[in-house]
């Protein structure tokens, strides 16, 4: 794959189509769990222009900060703490329209206003959680959801 992210013009859906087939691409070629990540993260993050992407490992009893862009992040998050910790607890997407409602949100960055967390399987178990912040109040929605669920199935293999 050419080491050049095409975004698509159009609205939300054709720029996941077009993320997704890159993503894909990408990882057919990279057996890597940290590159992947890394580069899924840089990828989504700079099609969407979103203001915090990254991944959170599961290593032992915590979530520890893994491949990410945007702004300096907590380092560590407890089982079943924030919106990563829930979403690793309930093995469920999370969806948070505004974080301010969110009982036990874990405020990284006082700008985030909206999240999204997908818990990532592999083996039939729950190895880290992509999270995505926004500036914006309610920026993500079950299309996120559908496409983001899609993109980390691809590390279940
Ligand atoms: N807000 C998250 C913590 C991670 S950061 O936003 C990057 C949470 O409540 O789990």
């Amino acid at each position: 794959m050419a080491e050049e992210l095409i975004v698509a013009q159009g609205g939300k859906m054709e720029k996941y189509e077009v993320l997704y087939r890159q993503i894909e691409a990408l990882m057919a070629g990279e057996s890597d769990i940290i590159a992947n990540m890394a580069n899924v993260a840089a990828m989504i993050h700079s099609t969407f222009g979103f203001w915090w992407t990254g991944f959170y490992r599961v290593v032992g009893e915590e979530l520890v900060l893994g491949p990410f862009q945007g702004p300096l992040a907590c380092s560590r998050i407890r089982y079943g703490k924030g919106v990563c910790g829930t979403a690793w607890r309930e093995q469920m997407t999370q969806i948070v329209p505004d974080v301010e409602q969110f009982p036990g949100h874990i405020a990284c960055s006082s700008l985030s206003r909206s999240e999204i967390v997908v818990p990532v399987w592999r083996g039939g178990e729950v190895v880290a959680v992509l999270d995505i912040d926004s500036e914006y109040l309610a920026m993500f929605d079950q299309e996120d959801k559908l496409w983001l669920e899609k993109v980390v199935k691809l590390f279940d293999r």
